[in-house]
């Protein structure tokens, strides 16, 4: 019997847009069917052209229409959605509801993803490679992991990420995430260009840090990492009020001051209602190319004294090496390149533990679908 267009579409319903979490159906993706004997040929309109997702609306398509009786071949080939396509797509995503709405059925989506805070006492200790090597940690262990750059003024994200280009904006409210390694991430430094100062002011802060939030379609993501400014500042403390109950790791290095500054986080965390997960002591000992000793010099300890005033454990002990920095310059976070080396052993250890610490939440529809 003849393959017929309405057999192709029904199974193409369960094909979902893994970042809009509703169906290319029901999105109007699907733009053409072709249908020739055996072998179909569809044509799915992405929302942004080049979508870093291809791959994967490919293999979905290709799984669904293989089920699909008297199916032998399909090709699927890409377009891309005009300004007043995505704008129709916005709008469904939003299900007709007025904007508020919106914010409601993305802040349900964000309740089944855990999110932990990267927080430090002061810059520079390493929070934000720590960050990126976590989420790229957490992805090679299997779990669906996106980064927010909440350190608005000091955002690194992008460049340790290895992607500067910008979010597409599906409407004026809502923005898709910058992809690099297989995560979605979004930063003040995806919006504005790297050496233009941001000088918003804390309300303009807080604003921005909730519609990376709200606004952003994140999808269905396990863990949502949040390289978060540094310190117990105005801007910290706001950032940690718009996300109580959340977990946090601090990053310290192992001198016995930085420590102590650190532990302050541990009080403003009390005040959050914030868990603190661990410690990664970072810049632990150096790792010199020329022997296999480990070289102490900013001393030992600091960590462990952290960990044991905040009453929690050293999750991981990172060492201080040229290869950390360079991947870290270069948009590759060593995790990703060098899985081998002591660093990454090190980052990978802390992401398994962190998902023993805060096990990730079941996807409910993700199971109906299986
Ligand atoms: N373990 C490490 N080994 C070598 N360099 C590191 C290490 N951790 C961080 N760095 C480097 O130190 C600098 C500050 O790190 P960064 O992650 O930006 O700190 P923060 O986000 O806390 O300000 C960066 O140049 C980074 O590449
Ligand atoms: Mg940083």
């Amino acid at each position: 019997m003849a393959i017929t267009r309405e057999q192709v579409l029904e199974a193409l319903k369960v094909v979902n847009d893994p970042e809009l979490h509703k169906s290319i159906v029901e999105l109007d993706m699907v733009k053409d069917i072709q249908i020739d004997g055996g072998h179909v040929t569809v044509t799915v309109n992405l929302t942004v052209p080049g979508c870093p997702l291809k791959h994967r609306f490919q293999q979905d398509v290709e799984a669904a229409l293989g089920k699909v009786p008297g199916v032998e071949r399909v090709t699927v080939q890409f377009g891309a959605m005009t300004d007043e396509e995505r704008a129709a797509v916005a709008a469904k995503v939003r299900g007709g509801e007025p904007h508020g709405e919106a914010r409601k059925s993305t802040m349900a989506l964000a309740s089944k993803t855990t999110i932990i805070g990267v927080a430090s006492g002061k810059g520079g200790v390493g929070k934000s490679t720590t960050t990126v090597n976590l989420a790229v940690a957490l992805k090679k262990l299997g779990y669906s992991v996106g980064i927010i750059d909440a350190d608005i003024y000091g955002f690194s994200i992008p460049r340790m990420m290895g992607n500067m280009s910008r979010p597409q904006a599906l409407d004026d409210q809502m923005l898709l995430p910058v992809w690099a390694h297989d995560i979605p991430f979004i930063s003040a430094g995806s919006l504005v260009n790297e050496d233009q100062a941001i000088i918003w002011r804390g309300p303009m802060l807080g604003k921005m840090i909730e519609q990376f939030l709200l606004n952003v379609q994140w999808g269905k993501l396990d863990y949502l990492l949040i390289d978060l400014p540094p310190g117990t500042g105005d801007v910290a403390l706001s950032v940690a009020q718009m996300l109580p109950n959340t977990d946090l790791v601090l990053v310290t290095t192992p001198q016995a001051a930085a420590a102590q500054v650190a532990s302050r986080v541990g009080s403003m965390a009390a005040k959050t209602n914030q868990r603190i997960l661990g410690v990664i002591e970072n810049m632990a000992y150096f790792l010199c190319d020329q022997c296999e000793k480990k070289h102490f010099i900013f001393g030992k300890g600091g960590g462990q004294a952290l960990a044991a005033n905040l009453g929690c454990e050293v999750i991981a002990e990172i060492p201080l090496t040229a290869d950390v920095r360079l991947g870290s310059d270069v948009g590759d976070p060593i995790v990703a390149d060098k899985e081998d080396h002591p660093a990454a052993q090190a980052y990978l250890q802390a992401a398994r533990k962190l998902a023993e610490l805060s096990p990730p939440k079941v996807w409910t529809d993700e199971l109906k679908v299986l």
